[in-house]
């Protein structure tokens, strides 16, 4: 039965290009999966873009002496065209500064607001006393109330992952000059995350056994200690709030974490509106048998399991308070939030400022987006943090995809163009032949289930067993000795490349792009699995500005294809580039030293 999947990817903040280490979390995973569903006849619909508000922008704005806006046009393009080049299957990558977004936002803010989940209070807010201006919360460091960690931020510690105000800090400091802050009475709207307990509890609850159980963890954690909490800032780079007295003040803006988890319903709905059906996103979001996927890194957990699905709950009137469901009517909460652990670069955290990084622009000027995807899929931070070393990486690129899967599909398909010009037909199958193909047919399921609950490693292990039985069975069989029999040659061959058939169709999730390479040697037409593109677009006469959508409805389906013996077949060129091993150092001497 086909099903409406929504794959919500977390927002990159739109404040300088993307490393690996973000695509590791959000990125190859929400795309691996939604290939996969789609593949599965699911409908799915995959909705991200920039994160361009808050004080991360505002911050790295005035250090390069650019506005706000400005800084956001820039990384939104870089980000849009990176993600573009890494193949990730979006139906819509837009931005948090569209006027759509400002106005989902405002909605969802006014609907909670009429139920009684927002709720105004004076606050004492941080002012630098050298320069009189508002001290952004992550740029004010203490020690943690409740862990004792010498190194939280004033949003949230890092060690305990508890959301913390700036003023419960013991000990505060400004991270830009150290000067102690000073706090000062200032009026703030707050979400009541407490009336929401018990629904909450319910929900996630109710999650056990299904997500991961970190990610349970984590969440169930936060609810011992749920705290009513600030969603407006001292700001004026943001939404802004819509209530009389409020809208025109220039420094009160929405907290960028509140206007950005947002962010999923409002390109649902742009996506409609663009698809031309301006309803189309209630399939998605309204439909109970509608599924929702969330993709993040693990820092993202308490915005996804707690605050977004208390945002949705109050919207729909579902709380301590009751209320009812706001004029866009009752939205789904979170089926799953999908997260990662953390990447780490040659053993040290990703660090742009000490050049301990690499964007993913410079990874693809020199490497194969499939490359960096399969590293992710089999060796990323899934369950655990790991460590990414160039030395992996160019293991695994030539021993794996080079080594057993390149060239498994270079020798079958390569001996059957040179003996036979074309795909043969088998003859009577051995024992031998049989199994490896009842093995291939079979590992379907098993690699789609894994692939449906997110178990990326677990799936592209089993499905990379099959290449590796494939290889073992063409060095038993060895059809290049076979000049003799072309009738035996032909059975081998066949079932050869039958199994690559299989396979390619397998790894299509994983390794899109070169998996269309594959489909095409083998005589496939039109569009297998389809890729992103940018397009501009305009909102009533606006900026222009890059989206990423596409066309992913190729030809692609999760299951076995019997290949037409008689399709012709054309020498293949190399699918994967098989790397020098010098360039693990040069790789290396392009990375910062490590401090003492
Ligand atoms: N910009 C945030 C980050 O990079 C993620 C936002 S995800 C959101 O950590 F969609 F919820 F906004
Ligand atoms: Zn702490």
């Amino acid at each position: 039965m086909s099903q409406h999947i929504l794959t919500a990817v977390a927002w990159p903040y739109a404040n300088g290009p993307r490393h690996i280490g973000h695509v590791s979390g959000f990125g190859v995973p929400s795309d691996v999966f939604s290939r996969y569903q789609r593949m599965a006849g699911n409908k799915v619909l995959m909705v991200s873009g920039t994160d361009e508000h808050g004080t991360p922008i505002q911050v790295q704005a005035d250090k390069e002496g650019v506005t706000a806006r400005e800084l956001a046009d820039r990384y939104n393009r870089v980000i849009a065209e990176d993600l573009t080049a890494l193949g990730l299957s979006y139906d819509l990558f837009t931005r948090t500064t569209t006027k759509n977004h400002y106005a989902v936002t405002q909605e969802i803010f006014k609907g909670l607001y009429a139920n009684g989940y927002i709720v105004p209070k004076v606050t004492m807010g941080a002012i630098s006393p050298s320069t009189a201006r508002t001290l952004p919360d992550r740029y004010i460091e203490g020690t943690c109330p409740i862990c004792g960690y010498d190194g939280a931020r004033g949003d949230q510690c890092d060690n305990c992952g508890n959301q913390l105000d700036p003023i419960q800090l013991i000990n505060p400091r400004s991270r830009i000059n150290g000067e102690t802050p000073i706090f000062v009475e200032t009026e703030h709207f707050m979400l009541d995350l407490p009336a929401f307990a018990e629904v909450l509890g319910t929900y996630l609850q109710s999650k056990q056994g299904d997500w991961r159980p970190n990610v349970l963890k984590f969440a169930l954690n936060l609810l011992g200690d749920l705290q009513p909490r600030a969603i407006s800032r001292d700001l004026d780079w943001g939404v802004p709030i819509p209530l009389d007295g409020w809208s025109d003040q220039a420094n009160k803006r929405l907290y960028v974490w509140f206007d950005a988890v947002i962010g999923y319903l409002s390109a649902s709905i742009e996506w409609a509106r663009r698809s031309g059906d301006p309803d189309a996103w209630r399939q998605w979001w309204q439909n109970p048998d509608a599924k929702s996927y969330y993709f993040m890194g693990k820092d993202n957990i308490v915005f996804h399991a707690e605050i977004w699905p208390a945002m949705l709950f109050g919207y729909n009137g579902q709380g301590a308070k009751d209320g009812k469901a706001g004029s866009l009517g009752a939205l789904n909460v979170p089926s799953e939030v999908v997260s990662s652990e953390f990447l780490t670069m040659e053993g040290r955290k990703f660090s742009s400022s000490r050049q301990v990084v690499i964007y993913v622009r410079d990874f693809l000027a020199r490497y194969d987006a499939d490359a960096l995807r399969y590293y992710i899929a089999v060796a990323g931070p899934e369950n655990q943090d790991t460590d990414f070393t160039w030395q992996e990486f160019v293991n695994r690129n030539n021993g794996e995809l080079v080594a057993a899967w390149g060239n498994l599909v270079n020798r079958s398909i390569s001996m059957a163009a040179k003996n036979f010009g074309q795909i043969p037909e088998a003859g009577d199958l051995t024992d031998a032949d049989r199994q490896l193909l009842e093995r291939s047919r079979n590992a379907f399921a098993p690699v789609g289930a894994e692939l449906g609950r997110s178990r990326f490693k677990n799936a592209i292990t089993e499905a990379f067993d099959v290449v590796r039985e494939a290889n073992k069975y063409l060095a038993d069989q060895e059809p290049w000795k076979l000049k003799d029999d072309p009738e035996r040659q032909k059975s081998i061959l066949h079932v050869a490349l039958q199994v690559v058939d299989d396979a390619k169709t397998m790894l299509t999730p994983f390794l899109p792009s070169s998996s269309n390479k594959v489909y095409g040697m083998l005589g496939g037409e039109g569009v297998w699995s389809g890729m992103p593109e940018i397009q501009e677009v305009d909102e009533d006469g606006g900026t222009p500005y890059p989206v990423i959508s596409g066309e992913y409805d190729g030809a692609a389906r999760w299951e076995h294809r019997p290949i037409k013996p008689g399709t012709p077949l054309a020498p293949p060129v190399p699918l994967f580039k098989k790397l020098d091993p010098k360039v693990v150092d040069e790789e290396l001497s392009r990375l910062g030293t490590p401090a003492e």
